[in-house]
């Protein structure tokens, strides 16, 4: 059987007639492509905090849709009670990752869906929500178009960009944030060199970057992560894209830890430094990013996993945060699907979401 490409795949889908949430093994990637039908809430959480399916924007769309099978199940006899358990299982999706705002951005406006229809009937809910959970999806695609098409307004053809982790396709419903240049760019003709970082330690870069940038027909090379400084000290580098999983208020972005590395690098070398993400990733509730949680994750991530042999000794203490924050100054600009914001951030992000409202307007 001829092999498909991983670019034909969705990330995250609904199969609303076996009431299952439809996802590929991001764990298995890239040596087996396997696609999981989760209906049971317990499996679709471990989904999530296993990285199943990983990706602020996916994770949002993966809540979304994991909320609406929950709410499906529910038998209840007045609209108190129907709210009530969905309440119950909306919290239970939500402590399953704290860092990537998409998350809870997804599930609260599922909730929104559900305290705005008080007068409804119960099947009325659920249609309602069903509705709301396919149009998050179909915002993301088209969010992750935008980002795409004002990514490439900042390079040229034949450039080579630098990413860390995966803000692909595979992190998103399609396109991605970061590589969503990168992937139109193809579309168009367009040939990018594009450098991925590995990124240790559940190697994100490695495995996921690579293997969609490689299926889309780009130019890809792995680089360990502390082979950045040489590769764009060789002047491999024109610009760096990254995706992010909260952006404060002031423009600094979380992002897979590593980030804020690569992010020093890029000034020092006086490369452009970009973060690509949609609004849904902004959170203009956090003021800074050293407000942000950042995810602490097991230490046999670092110490296990990849290695035939536990490559640590036994008993040593291990320090595991899942993101760091790029610090605002060092962005050159945040990519969203409404234009690019920049410094100072304070201000052009409100001027996203203006534009975002006023948008919603029409
Ligand atoms: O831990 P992960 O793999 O979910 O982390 C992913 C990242 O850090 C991505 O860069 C971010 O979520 C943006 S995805 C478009």
């Amino acid at each position: 059987m001829a092999e498909i490409n991983i670019m034909s795949y969705e990330t995250v889908a609904l199969d609303d007639e076996r009431s299952a949430l439809v996802i590929i093994d991001q764990t298995k990637l890239p040596s087996e492509v396997e696609i999981l039908h989760l209906t049971e809430q317990k499996d679709i959480w471990e989904a999530i905090y296993l990285l199943k399916v990983r990706g602020a924007p996916a994770i949002g769309v993966a809540a979304a849709f994991g909320v609406y099978l929950a709410a499906k199940q529910i038998q209840a006899e007045s609209y108190a009670d129907f709210y009530t358990k969905f309440k119950v299982a909306k919290d239970y999706l939500d402590s399953s990752r704290p860092t990537a705002v998409n998350l809870s951005w997804a599930l609260n406006r599922m909730e929104q869906v559900v305290l705005s229809a008080q007068d409804k009937t119960v099947p009325a809910l659920k249609a309602l929500l069903h509705k709301e959970c396919v149009a998050i999806k179909d915002e993301d695609v088209w969010m992750c178009r935008q980002i795409g098409e004002y990514g490439l307004t900042v390079v040229n053809d034949g450039d080579g960009i630098l990413t860390h982790c995966n803000a692909g396709q595979l992190a998103t419903s399609k396109y991605g944030t970061a590589l969503a240049p990168i992937h139109l760019g193809r579309e168009r003709g367009m040939n990018f060199k594009v450098y991925t970082d590995e990124t240790r330690p559940l190697l994100q870069g490695a495995r996921l970057s690579a293997f969609e940038l490689f299926a889309d027909g780009v130019d890809t090379t792995v680089i360990c992560d502390n082979m950045a400084s040489q590769v764009m000290k060789n002047g491999w580098v024109q610009a760096v894209f990254v995706g992010c999983d909260r952006v404060a208020a002031n423009g600094d972005a979380c992002n897979k830890i590593g980030t804020s590395g690569v992010a020093i690098l890029a000034k020092y070398y006086g490369i452009p430094f970009y973060v690509c993400g949609p609004t849904s990733t902004i959170d203009m509730s956090i003021e800074k990013g050293e407000d942000i949680t950042i995810e602490q994750r097991p230490a046999e991530e670092v110490t296990e996993m990849w290695y035939e042999k536990r490559m640590a000794p036994e008993g040593v203490k291990v320090y595991n945060p899942a993101f760091d924050f790029a610090d605002h100054e060092l962005i050159t600009g945040i990519i969203t699907e409404y234009g690019i914001a920049r410094p100072p951030y304070t201000q052009s992000l409100k001027e996203i979401f203006q534009k975002k409202q006023e948008a919603q307007k029409k």
